[in-house]
């Protein structure tokens, strides 16, 4: 390499910020989506747990308390912080689920009989990762055995969970999946409708599986009496797993995206995310535009502009890297997103068929997300799912495991001809053992000030909303106003703004219309963000839950000797 070519890398280099140590916050925050899950949290950090050993007892119990968002049966992200001796370091495990060795890539083509099959029973469900990153975490991050950071889980799983009204409303969007799974409808229906608000939902054999896994490991639950019972009991009822499937799950240890904007570093989800590559395009060539007022009717437009943009490459370029080439040095970069913004014409809309050939896509929308952090600056950004709520509906029988039916985050038809039109590219076709693009973008942002820490489910709307909170936390807002700020969202296809009903005024939306834009309200607000804040200067923690869910967050003190 020329010196004239390294020079522009160099120079880079040295502008990039860098994030210096930083007292320990001597306090402890958990913002999750279900208070038990928090409480479970905060258990394991007053026992002398880290905040990795609290990430696995608040996984854990959002598997079992919140059965339509995540569980031991699908997967996730963990972004980590540690705080390093100079500067911190930061880690990513990806324990997305893989695709059966079985999988091929037209599986979900002929499905003129059974047109459900990629989204309901076990056929819709990928190899399950978040089992082995709790594992992975306790062996490597952690300083509690496995078995106590999982024992809240397994006392709730065992004692029961009373309903919420998020539970009811998610059953009443699966239910005739529910019911025709005798498993799921035994253990999470109640005479085959929805339980009542309150009811104790027991899952005595999830217990049991999670005893196996707090006990023996990996082991647990990818080989012997577990692993042969999924295994049987998705052969049983149509499904392709095979033990090796299992026996051959492992988390990936990747590298997280990382770039600087408005003096802060940004760090985030790499692929098979697409949310850190979006986020780095959106938040890096919002720079390059002319100023705007946030909540402005030309700060909005260039936002959608630009998701609009980064949502095409989405479409189009983004899949597992172990299994494609993703340019993601390139669309990192601030050269890329230069390029990005230079498209956007502040006076008129792009349509998004001008950007190229369509490419829609579709996601799950339930999921789960955590934010904490300990005494010492360990911190945990999680986002898990099993998609759609209540996954697949197929509990595998004797497991208490309710499965995911992440497959439905493949391109079903890359080629764009199924019934369905659900096209997708090439880059996100299924094949044996890849795993599928995600939206979860569990999220730090970090300088010498301070450390924001967020993420929320919502499946291809995650992305914006994270953005959303990425832009409070950048604009010094309390971390109260990140998780309930109103909400909107552009993904290129289809092609509106989607909003919750309090987005904009009338105003706003008038103006927004004159410059070409389409608007559709969602119907309903949107998300479940978990965030907090650290800022260093002050010694502060603040934490927040979404108000739109039902979760808690909590900031513990020391306690200050009269
Ligand atoms: N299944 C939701 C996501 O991965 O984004």
């Amino acid at each position: 390499m020329s010196m004239l070519v390294r020079l522009p890398i160099l120079l880079a280099l040295l502008l990039s910020l860098t994030v210096h140590a930083a007292p320990a916050p001597d306090q402890q925050a958990v913002a999750s989506a279900h208070p038990v899950a928090t409480a479970a949290g905060h258990l394991i950090l007053d026992q002398g747990g880290n905040a990795f050993d609290a990430a696995i007892a608040v996984a854990a119990t959002l598997a079992v308390v919140e059965p339509y968002g995540s569980g031991i049966g699908g997967g996730g992200f963990f972004l980590l912080r540690q705080p390093g001796d100079n500067t911190p370091r930061y880690r990513f495990i990806d324990a997305r689920e893989t695709a059966p060795l079985a999988a091929h890539r037209d599986m979900y083509l002929d499905q003129a009989n059974e047109p459900q099959r990629v989204i309901n029973g076990p056929l819709a469900a990928g190899i399950p990762g978040t089992p082995a990153a709790l594992v992975h975490l306790a062996e490597n991050y952690g300083v509690l055995p496995l078995a106590q950071s999982l024992a809240p889980a397994i006392a709730a799983a065992e004692d029961g969970f009373a309903v919420g009204e998020s539970y009811r409303t998610l059953v009443g969007f699966r239910l005739a999946a529910m019911q025709a799974d005798a498993e799921t409808a035994r253990i999470f229906l109640q005479n085959d409708q929805a339980p009542a608000s309150g009811s104790l939902i027991r899952q005595p054999e999830l217990a049991d599986t999670l005893r196996a896994l707090a006990t023996q490991g990996h082991d647990g639950f990818y080989r012997g009496p577990v692993a042969e019972r999924l295994v049987s009991g998705v052969q049983a009822a149509g499904g392709i797993w095979q033990p090796t499937d299992l026996e051959n799950y492992r988390v990936i240890e990747r590298e997280p995206i990382r770039f600087d904007s408005r003096g802060f570093e940004v760090i985030s989800a790499p692929p098979p995310s697409a949310g850190g590559i979006a986020l780095a395009g959106i938040l890096q060539g919002l720079e390059q535009l002319p100023a705007a007022t946030p909540g402005s009717v030309q700060w909005t437009h260039q936002l959608v502009e630009l998701m609009r943009r980064t949502y095409r490459d989405r479409a189009v370029l983004l899949g597992d890297s172990d299994f494609i080439e993703v340019p993601t040095a390139r669309l990192v970069s601030a050269e890329y997103a230069r390029q990005l913004a230079a498209g956007v014409n502040p006076e008129q809309a792009t349509p998004s068929t001008e950007l190229g050939p369509p490419q829609p896509f579709q996601e799950g929308t339930n999921t789960t997300h955590f934010s904490l952090i300990d005494r010492q600056g360990n911190a945990v950004a999680a986002t898990l799912s099993i998609n759609l709520p209540f996954g697949a509906a197929f509990t595998v029988p004797g497991t208490g495991v309710l499965l995911n039916n992440e497959m439905d985050d493949f391109a079903a038809d890359p080629s764009g001809k199924n019934s369905y039109a659900l096209a997708g590219s090439e880059a996100n076709a299924i094949a044996p053992g890849k795993r599928p693009l995600s939206s979860m973008t569990p999220t730090m942002l970090e300088n010498d000030g301070q450390l924001a820490v967020l993420g929320t489910p919502g499946g291809s709307r995650i992305i914006s909303m994270v953005l959303l909170g990425t832009l409070q936390a950048m604009d010094a807002r309390p971390v109260t106003e990140w998780v309930s700020r109103p909400r909107f969202h552009h993904q290129y296809l289809p092609d509106h703004i989607q909003v919750e009903d309090s987005a904009f005024d009338s105003r706003q939306q008038a103006a927004l219309q004159a410059l070409g834009h389409s608007i559709r309200p969602v119907g309903r607000d949107y998300g479940d963000m978990q965030a907090l804040l650290w800022d260093k200067r002050r010694g502060e923690l603040s934490a927040a839950s979404d108000p739109r869910g039902e979760g808690e967050a909590s900031v513990q003190h020391p306690i200050k000797p009269d």
